[in-house]
């Protein structure tokens, strides 16, 4: 049996709760405890999933045996936690940005290292079937040599100024946003960041207090000359039909492809709400044959295949197998989006083209 934990129970923590607790009835694991600095959201977690609750991350690994644990606090509050796990022997599964430094990316693939320990980053958009297919065409050249794309990822205002208010400042559109894309380019054309150019807005959410960018406009050139734009803010205004808008592009010799993954195919517009877009493909609500809710989708499905990974390797499998036949995204990866996703924010400040 392995046990599991995860650190960071607001949101997206309770994305992965859910995720863990659903695949104890698949795997030989059991949540057995969260820990969160805020006691009311701990409170609250602990009743509802029925598990151990610490607000502190370290008296928890004293206390209780913990095989494998979730990091999900805020952007730039990763790195600790991480770093603690490892150093304790726990895989670990952070949530992205993996750290919003090079030197703290370095810092937690070092202590995995040394440790032995599965190091894996939530790019959940790596698990979406429509980029897999997105990523199999390019890989077989179906539209020739990639030349150019564009991507843009954007989220409605109340992302940043009501879900996470007191930390959005610390973060930005790039960091929050733009890392997924930045992460599924890199897996498509299995190329790193060579330079990038950006320019930002900081309007709308400075006006609310909130000192941070609405929007960054940034172009990377990859190692192999490919450039794509990534375009992402958080201020789409409430009325927006969907809570994201997003899509990829990419142009090549022999063809292009086009992937709007905001817009599915299906569209309600009701008196209450005015027109809303459907994403079922990330998180599907549903019920089982006992009326239990069951959750599914490309949002689960990149937390499940850390447990299976972590499965894999407590019964002897090997972390190369992992690295070459797996689609997670491990350190190594985190650290590449995030040498990118610095570089467009020195950009920013500079004005230049900076170098990855
Ligand atoms: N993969 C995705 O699609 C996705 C979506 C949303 C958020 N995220 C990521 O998940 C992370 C959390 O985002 P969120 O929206 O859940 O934020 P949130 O503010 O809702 O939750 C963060 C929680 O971490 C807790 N926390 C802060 N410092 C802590 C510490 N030292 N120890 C324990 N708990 C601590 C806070 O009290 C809070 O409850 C961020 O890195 C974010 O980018 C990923």
């Amino acid at each position: 049996m392995l046990n599991l934990a995860v650190i960071g129970a607001g949101r997206y923590g309770t994305n992965i709760i859910r995720a863990f607790k659903q695949v104890e009835s698949e795997l030989e694991v059991k949540l057995v405890s969260i820990c969160d600095i805020n006691e009311k959201v701990l409170k609250s977690q602990c009743e509802k999933y029925n598990v151990q609750g610490y607000v502190d991350y370290r008296e928890m690994f004293e206390r209780e045996k913990i095989d494998a644990v979730a990091v999900a606090t805020p952007d730039p509050f990763h790195k600790d936690p991480c770093i603690c796990a490892a150093n304790l022997g726990k895989h670990i599964l952070v949530e992205k940005p993996m750290d919003i430094t090079v030197e703290g990316c370095l810092e937690i693939i070092e202590a995995s290292k040394k440790n032995n320990v599965l190091l894996q980053v939530d790019f959940h958009k790596r698990y979406d079937p429509y980029h897999q297919q997105l990523c199999r065409d390019v890989r077989d050249g179906k539209f020739g040599e990639i030349e150019y794309g564009y991507v843009h990822m954007e989220d409605r205002i109340e992302v940043p100024s009501e879900w996470f208010r007191d930390w959005s400042y610390l973060s930005s559109p790039v960091w929050f946003l733009g890392v997924h894309f930045i992460d599924l380019v890199r897996w498509c054309i299995r190329k790193n960041g060579r330079c990038a150019y950006a320019t930002g807005n900081k309007i709308k959410l400075k006006g609310m207090g909130i000192d941070t960018y609405d929007s960054i406009s940034a172009k990377v050139v990859f190692d192999n000359g490919v450039s794509v734009s990534f375009d992402s803010c958080w201020i789409l205004p409430r009325s927006f039909e969907a809570i994201v808008n997003q899509s990829i592009r990419f142009v090549g010799t022999e063809g292009i492809i086009e992937c709007d993954t905001q817009d599915r195919g299906t569209r309600l517009c009701s008196n209450k709400n005015s027109m809303e877009t459907y994403n079922l493909g990330f998180i599907l609500e549903s019920k089982d044959r006992a009326g239990n809710t069951v959750y599914k989708g490309y949002g689960i499905e990149s937390i499940n295949d850390f447990v299976y990974n972590i499965t894999y390797l407590e019964n002897g499998g090997s972390f190369e197998n992992l690295k070459k036949y797996a689609i997670s995204a491990f350190g190594e990866d985190g650290l590449e989006s995030t040498k990118i996703a610095v570089a467009i924010h020195k950009s920013l400040e500079t004005g230049q083209i900076v170098y990855v």
